[in-house]
């Protein structure tokens, strides 16, 4: 299994994300330390620039979504809740039943032969580097892949084993042999770094990853069809690769590959439809499978269309500002706090401390990840009480004992 191993820097204040409903022990730990990160849509390093769009949001589509909750509403609990995120664990159960402890970029990880239990925090990272913790920011992730698995789970079994979520953070999974590939699928020719599409097409380039691309195309153009572009999980870069090269170099075998892409695709056409019925684009974003060494059955696992994994625009404004007006789309994403601090220092200058950023920050920011929920699943995001919060903490652990027991 491919992740990233990293030593864990626990300290401190207790606390997270959680409903008042949720009462125990306390578990979750937090932690000021640096974390790596650095993936946006589509599965590239971003530096994308985007304009600030919380205008747009709450004009075009937020209006849109049934009873959306007042941003006012989240701000205020974000901003008791800024103390208490969730940015690293340490789980006594999961330790007592000797599961290994993975920290990636923002999930914890616990595995062991059959079961991988994944938090994800509220940890924020970009340029390479931990940003913030941002309230909420870790249910959100995790209820709106958990609700695509849902939608999507006709299409192609997924490796959710615990339904509903224990806890707004955590996913309890089958634990699968991960294929060392990313499903990255695009329907679009966007982005800017040097892996994105359109640079590679800018620069010449008419075929990508085996996808043979027509002249004469502009930036942000839908594709005549969506396509697969393939990345090889590795340790440094991730490296675009073609189909019949992931045969070749020995990543897959054709049977398990055929089967991947044709399930990404499926996944993908779906999830934009639904995405379309709420004013969204579903631009690209990337899917990961893997296979039950037990039964060789093939899952589908990790996270889906998250604000994370993926990109999302908003679909009324699509056509004015692109089509016509050769404007960037309008984009719902991280992108704002980046730009925060692209404003104050340079973010990849290393050998300096980042600026703290500020509470109202974080609650915008948060409230915005709320949004997102909301925009996207068209369900009421369920503000986490932070005043049970060292209570609720613990019971992340409590929930997970007990999730185990009855499996
Ligand atoms: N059901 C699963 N079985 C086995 N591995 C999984 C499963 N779901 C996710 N994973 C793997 O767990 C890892 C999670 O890492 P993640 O927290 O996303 O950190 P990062 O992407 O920053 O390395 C990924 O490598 C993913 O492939
Ligand atoms: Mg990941």
């Amino acid at each position: 299994m491919m992740m990233m191993m990293m030593s864990s820097s626990s300290s401190s204040v207790a606390g997270n994300a959680l409903s008042s409903t949720q009462k125990g022990v306390s578990s979750i730990k937090t932690t000021s330390g640096k974390k790596r990160t650095g993936l946006g849509g589509g599965g590239e390093r971003t530096t994308r620039k985007q304009q600030p769009v919380l205008k747009v949001i709450a004009s075009s589509s937020a209006a849109e979504v049934k009873g959306i909750t007042p941003q006012e509403d989240i701000k205020k609990a974000a901003t008791r809740a800024v103390a208490s995120c969730v940015t690293s664990t340490a789980l006594p159960i999961l330790e007592e039943k000797k599961f290994k402890r993975y920290e990636g970029k923002v999930r914890d990880t616990y595995v062991d032969d059959d079961i991988l239990v994944a938090v994800t925090t509220d940890r924020q990272s970009a340029f390479d580097r931990h940003l913030a913790n941002i309230p909420f920011k870790g249910a959100v992730l995790n209820m709106t892949a958990f609700w695509w698995f849902e939608q999507t789970e006709k299409i192609c079994p997924n490796a959710v084993l615990v339904k509903p979520p224990v806890h707004p953070n955590v996913s309890i999974m089958r634990k699968c042999e991960v294929f060392p590939i990313e499903f990255v699928v695009r329907g679009y020719l966007t982005g800017s770094t040097s892996t994105s599409l359109w640079t590679h097409y800018k620069n010449g380039g008419r075929n990508y990853c085996g996808n043979p691309l027509e002249d004469g195309m502009e930036k942000n153009v839908k594709l005549p069809r969506n396509i697969v572009t393939p990345t090889t999980k590795e340790k440094e870069h991730d490296r675009p690769i073609s189909l019949e090269d992931i045969v070749k170099e020995n990543w897959m075998n054709k049977e398990d590959l055929d089967y991947c892409v044709e399930k990404t695709l499926e996944i993908f056409n779906f999830s934009q439809q639904v995405a379309k019925e709420r004013n969204l684009i579903l631009v690209d974003t990337k899917y990961e499978f893997g296979k039950d060494p037990k039964t060789g059955k093939i899952y589908l696992i990790d996270e889906i269309n998250t604000p994370d994994s993926s990109r999302y625009w908003i679909q009324n404004t699509y056509e004015e500002r692109v089509l016509k007006n050769k404007q960037e789309p309008d984009m719902i994403d991280k992108e704002f706090l980046r730009l925060w601090f692209a404003d104050r220092c340079d973010p990849y200058d290393t050998s300096k401390p980042l600026p703290e950023a500020p509470t109202e920050l974080k609650a915008e920011l948060s409230a915005r990840y709320a949004l997102l929920y909301e925009m996207i699943t068209g369900e009421k995001f369920q503000i986490p009480d932070v005043r049970s919060n060292r209570d609720a903490n613990v019971n992340v652990d409590d929930k997970i004992r007990e999730a185990l027991q009855n499996m």
